[in-house]
């Protein structure tokens, strides 16, 4: 497949800037420093999106953290009709007995993270919650809320601060909105 022409960020209209995301992931670092106070959390990263949502919370929280990361087959039209999510990489460490948040960077249809939830279960831990830079509540496919939310968005598509258009602009510091809807969305 080749890849889509590139179109550079600069072009992109501005949804959230760097200034706006640090100050939003700083509340919610507080709220979650406040609500497991005393306790230690270990931090699940959704890989790649996630990544840099997860290094930006991790030092907003005050608490005792470790973090650690999962994969799962990347997104595409036939994982959304399908339902289908797979796992590509599982956690290094057993979570059994800890509290646990999933750390993704958007909730979209919902999919990868009931799968993940689910299969988080599976490995008994104190407590498990969620957490995600965007939401976009309207593309829901399967019902799952998020505990800790940066941002709801409209139904747009968005990229950087980690979120890619087939793997580019991951490292773009403020979100961006992509000026075409990429196919499956
Ligand atoms: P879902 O909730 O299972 O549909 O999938 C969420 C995943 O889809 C996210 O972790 C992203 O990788 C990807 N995704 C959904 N919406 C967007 C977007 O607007 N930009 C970039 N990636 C997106
Ligand atoms: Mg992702």
């Amino acid at each position: 497949m080749s890849l889509p022409a590139y179109i550079s960020p600069q072009k992109m209209e501005v949804l959230f800037s760097r200034e706006q995301i640090a100050e939003r992931v700083h509340v919610v670092g507080e709220q979650i420093s406040a609500d497991y106070a005393g306790k230690a959390v270990v931090l699940i990263g959704v890989l790649k999106g996630a990544a840099i949502f997860l290094s930006d919370l991790a030092r907003s929280i005050t608490v005792d953290n470790t973090f650690d990361f999962v994969a799962t087959s990347s997104y595409g039209r036939a994982r959304v009709s399908s339902g289908q999510v797979k796992l590509i990489k599982d956690i290094d460490n057993p979570i059994e007995g800890k509290h646990v948040i999933l750390v993704e960077d958007i909730l979209d249809t919902g999919l990868t993270l009931s799968y993940l939830r689910q299969l988080m279960l599976q490995h008994k831990p104190a407590s498990l919650k969620i957490a995600t830079c965007l939401d976009k509540p309207d593309r829901r496919l399967v019902p799952i809320e998020a505990d800790y939310v940066c941002f709801k968005i409209p139904n747009k598509f968005v990229v950087g601060y980690g979120m890619d258009f087939a793997e580019r602009y991951r490292g773009v510091g403020d979100i961006r909105i992509y000026p075409e809807t990429p196919a499956g969305h």
